[in-house]
This record gives C-alpha cells, sequence and structure tokens, in this order.
C-alpha cells in the first residue's frame, strides 16, 4: 500500500497527549501511534456495523468444575462454523487455558462469546476483536 503524508494542526495539549500515547505503548513514532489509533477505529466500526470479523476467545477454568468441559464442547460443535481452531493448554493440575479462534459476523461472534464466558466454572475471560482483512 502507498504510503502519503499530510500535515496535520493540533493543539499542544493533544500533541502532548498523543506522545505520551507514544511513549506508553513504546511505538517508534507518532505516525505508527496514528495508525494504530485508526485501525482500532476500523476494527470497532466493523464489529458495530456487524460485519465480517476475527478474533479469540481467551478462557481460563477449572476442568473439575460441575460439566464445563462438556458444556463447552457442546456450544462449539453448535458454533463449529466460526470456529477456526482451539488451542488447549494444561497450565496446572486444575486449571486450563483456551484459546478459541473464531471468524464470522460479529453479533454471532459476541453471542458465541457470551454463552462461553457466562458459563459457571470460567474464572477469567476475554473476547479479543480484531477484523478479518
Ligand atoms: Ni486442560
Amino acid at each position: 500500500m502507498a504510503i502519503k503524508r499530510f500535515g496535520v494542526s493540533i493543539d499542544e495539549e493533544v500533541l502532548s497527549t498523543l506522545d505520551r500515547y507514544v511513549r506508553e505503548n513504546n511505538f517508534s513514532n507518532r505516525s505508527q501511534a496514528i495508525r494504530s489509533l485508526v485501525e482500532q477505529y476500523i476494527v470497532e466500526n466493523k464489529w458495530q456495523k456487524n460485519e465480517i470479523v476475527a478474533g479469540a476467545i481467551v478462557i481460563l477454568y477449572d476442568h473439575h468444575k460441575s460439566d464445563i468441559i462438556i458444556r463447552l464442547n457442546e456450544i462449539q460443535h453448535d458454533y463449529h462454523e466460526m470456529i477456526l481452531s482451539t488451542q488447549h493448554f494444561h497450565l496446572d493440575h486444575d486449571t486450563c487455558l483456551e484459546i478459541i479462534a473464531v471468524k464470522g459476523r460479529a453479533k454471532l461472534l459476541q453471542e458465541l462469546a457470551d454463552l462461553i464466558l457466562s458459563r459457571k466454572g470460567i474464572i477469567h475471560g476475554k473476547l479479543v476483536m480484531s477484523k478479518a482483512e
């Protein structure tokens, strides 16, 4: 993609906020930070407009708790068309970390994430929203 340059007029306070954002997030320059913010906006917009998006559902759970393994398996089969892959890590004797890579209509992915994250036995979970293209 061609790189275009443009001048930006911005007041000092906003500029110092941008520079702080650059430092705190270890961007190498302002351009990189602005690109990242615009990408973030694009991703949020795609999710709001129910477009085809991608992401990951990250969950931490105790596999002994209730019927969580069976329920997680059933839910993933119900939504198999939008699950790209599931990675399971046995962190210790009790705790499992699972990363479920997903792609599909934003609303359906949100629905799937809500179903999984609200399961009894989930210690921590998060839907990471990204885009498919
Ligand atoms: Ni495990």
